[in-house]
């Protein structure tokens, strides 16, 4: 299986000059704009708690991260999102959590272990190695990208799986894998799934099978913060159908995949669907949409939508020599069912919320002066902190416990956060920058210090407006709930 459109077509120049080499080293670009957008995204990321690089104390492991409290978060926010539209509300849409490690005659039947691999190629100057398509063709021949020899070995196929052993004894029969994709366990449990829930329940096709989980691939290059990374997560719905209904069935993913991005909050402008061309596409596909966001390093693959006809389950079919058909009761037909793939980066979604969100405008600090306000405009719904609570002063007690109480009363519906340290006006920056929604304070109105009418009421401050509305504590929740679901 040689792998297909998205990893292969969108090199730019762009990147094969400036972004060859990274993960962070969008310092050694040339500043344009985008690129310094990126510098300041990685950096926030890091500085707020979004996202590290892994074991980082030890110099970091290449193409691998670890989400702090904030990205932990977002991510979460993300794949339950995807769980409730693709699997809860739905009929037709069941979902599984299967293994990582891998029983080595799945994937070969799956074709990844004869050909899940990218070409590679040695410079054998700087020693980079290097996934062709990065190299540099000229008219005077081709070049590294990475320091600009000319000395580059011919093009050989590169295996992407991690493989280990399994049990003591380290021998050819012990070999496992760590699954390059979650599809794979999807397609051997299909047979099991359908016995057990699906014919059961009385379900017919076409339906689905969801899982979201952890997926490893050994990238040549990781590259572009956590967009190529080695360990990443996919979301991916493996849609059972007959074969007459996938092309139709394959355009309704489509513009349901679509539809799921600008829900969380990804603006229609900014998302595109190329169709994937006869030669780019894998073998088995009858048809593949890639549907791209526009990044600050350029227009890349965020998901791909692919019709992979009976390919899967006819392969595993053969090679475990188990029925993988299914019986239509009322046409009496047995056939094996096509299927229809849509397959989500989990990481990259995360990665496009953050970039989408990145603002700066400007508003007054405490003194009146204008000053840039940094502001990640999350979709509530997407956001890792939904409110945050204040009390004007935090030496007044009644005014801190009133806060508290505040926050106990939220907490059953939301992620809150108390904040209680600085000025207010800083207390706001700090959640602008991490894309909190909304902010509550709580101040000598509330108390009813400053008569009747306000007592019990606080300000509710929009992130994005920055305005200020006064509501009644008893009716935050119900406000705040409807807003950010
Ligand atoms: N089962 C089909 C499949 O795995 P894919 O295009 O290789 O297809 C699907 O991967 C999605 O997984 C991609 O669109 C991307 O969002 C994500 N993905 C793939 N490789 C990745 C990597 N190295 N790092 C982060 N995400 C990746």
């Amino acid at each position: 299986m040689v792998r297909t459109a998205a990893d292969t077509a969108a090199m730019t120049d762009f990147f094969a000059l400036h972004l060859c080499n990274l993960h962070l080293s969008v310092t050694e670009m040339n500043k344009s704009p985008d690129a310094q957008r990126m510098e300041k995204i990685v950096s926030l990321c890091k500085r707020r708690g979004f996202i590290f690089q892994s074991s980082e104390i030890y110099g970091g492991l290449s193409g691998c991260w670890d989400y702090g409290p904030l990205g932990v978060e977002l991510k979460r926010n993300v794949k339950n999102y995807w769980w409730r539209v693709i699997v809860h509300e739905r009929d037709d849409v069941v979902g599984m959590d299967g293994a990582i490690l891998t029983h080595p005659e799945v994937l070969k039947a799956s074709g990844h272990v004869e050909g899940f691999s990218d070409p590679m190629v040695d410079c054998r100057t700087c020693k980079a190695r290097l996934r062709a398509d990065q190299v540099i063709e000229k008219k005077s021949g081709r070049q590294c990208p990475n320091c600009g020899g000319r000395d580059l070995t011919e093009a050989r196929p590169f295996n992407l799986m991690f493989q280990t052993q399994m049990g003591a004894a380290a021998n050819e029969s012990s070999i496992v894998y760590l699954r390059p994709e979650t599809a794979q366990s999807i397609f051997v449990q299909f047979k099991n799934i359908f016995k057990n829930i699906l014919e059961v329940s009385r379900k017919k096709l076409p339906f689905g099978i969801a899982q979201i989980g952890k997926a490893f691939r050994n990238e040549i290059n990781p590259r572009n913060f956590t967009f190529r990374s080695r360990e990443f997560e996919q979301m991916e719905l493996e849609y059972f159908c007959r074969a007459e209904e996938g092309m139709k069935l394959l355009d309704y993913w489509l513009g349901e995949r679509l539809k799921f991005y600008e829900n969380i909050g990804i603006g229609r402008d900014g998302l595109h669907v190329k169709t994937v061309s006869d030669e780019e596409r894998a073998f088995y596909s009858k048809g593949t949409y890639d549907i791209e966001f526009d990044f600050p390093f350029g227009r890349q693959e965020l998901e791909g939508v692919a019709y992979r006809t009976d390919y899967d389950l006819l392969q595993h079919q053969k090679a475990s020599g188990k029925s993988l058909d299914y019986f239509d009761e009322e046409t009496k037909q047995r056939f094996v069912p096509h299927v229809v793939e849509p397959s989500a980066g989990v990481d990259r979604a995360v990665l496009a919320l953050i970039c989408e969100a990145y603002s700066e405008d400007e508003a007054p600090d405490e003194k009146g002066k204008m000053e840039t306000r940094i502001v990640l405009r999350f979709h509530p719904r997407m956001a890792p902190i939904k409110c945050a609570v204040f009390p004007l002063l935090k030496n007044k007690e009644h005014l801190v416990a009133k806060a508290k109480e505040i926050v106990d009363l939220l907490r059953p519906h939301m992620n809150v956060f108390y904040d209680e340290s600085g000025a207010i006006g800083r207390r706001y920056r700090r959640q602008d920058e991490i894309g909190t929604p909304f902010g509550v304070t709580v101040d000598f109105e509330t108390l009813g210090e400053k008569g009747a009418a306000l007592r019990d009421t606080v300000t509710l401050r929009d992130r994005d407006s920055m305005k200020q509305e006064r509501i009644l504590v008893k009716d935050l929740p119900g406000i705040l709930v409807s807003r950010i679901t």
